[in-house]
């Protein structure tokens, strides 16, 4: 499975184009492909993707299905597009806008409400690993925001595990760092699931994916793919990133 972030950029216009680009290269594959534009070239790509294999994402929304929350966007309303799913928790959501567990937590069942999956984030601050704090935060952040869930709802669960000092930053976590923290996430879900689930479920890795690196971060067991953000603004970039 491959994500792409888009974030605040991109017009309509510009979403168009990127969409028919990445369309029009796009060769025959088994992969799940995921476009996530911001709210405002929603409808613009799920009609630009059609009934191609490209499925829709929206990058957030709030955790209500109505009501006076001027500015907001609902899983309701979203559902209605014809999206697929809405990636929650990203680490900007969680610095910029002060989401936390106990909030996210209530969006995921909002969204699983409305008929559409998650893709739920977690990472850890440089200075969480550097503390040696890695893995008992990424313990929380499943825990609290995730495991309320009943488990006939984890086969509509994605995980990204997004290292808060690889996103933007043209640092990538090695391919080592990458699968010890999927098995852990892997193992942490088993703990709680049992072991059918936490093989079943896809855990994506996303943070300064490249074409050049995406391989060598794919081909590790528990890496099921990828959440890509500024890779994901060039069609080749991004085709290349599919295809490794
Ligand atoms: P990046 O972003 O690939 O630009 O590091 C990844 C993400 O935030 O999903």
């Amino acid at each position: 499975m491959v994500v792409a972030n888009w974030k605040m950029n991109n017009s309509p216009e510009q979403s168009r184009q990127l969409c028919s680009s990445i369309l029009s290269k796009m060769s025959a594959t088994d992969k799940e492909v995921i476009l996530a534009p911001s709210h405002l070239c929603l409808s613009t790509v799920v009609e630009s993707t059609g009934d191609s294999i490209i499925k829709v994402a929206a990058q957030n929304c709030h955790q209500e299905l109505s009501g006076a929350f001027t500015g907001e966007v609902s899983a309701s309303m979203l559902a209605d597009l014809g999206l697929d799913y809405v990636i929650l928790g990203h680490s900007e959501r969680r610095l910029y806008n002060a989401e936390d567990n106990d909030l996210l937590a209530k969006k995921v069942i909002s969204v699983l409400s409305q008929g559409l999956k998650v893709i739920y984030c977690c990472g850890e601050t440089l200075e969480q690993r550097s503390s040696g704090a890695h893995l008992t935060r990424i313990t929380k952040q499943l825990t609290e925001g995730l495991f309320h869930l009943p488990v006939k709802d984890l086969k509509n669960i994605v995980i990204g595990y997004e290292p808060i000092w690889a996103v933007g930053t043209g640092v990538t976590a090695t391919s080592i760092q990458a699968q010890e923290m999927h098995a852990h996430i892997r193992s942490v879900v088993s703990n709680k699931y049992g072991d059918v689930i936490a093989n079943q479920i896809s855990i994506l890795y996303g943070g300064s994916c490249t074409p050049s690196n995406a391989k060598e971060l794919f081909v590790q067991k528990d890496v099921d793919g990828g959440l890509i953000g500024g890779a994901s603004l060039n069609a080749d970039d991004f085709i290349a990133i599919i295809n490794a």
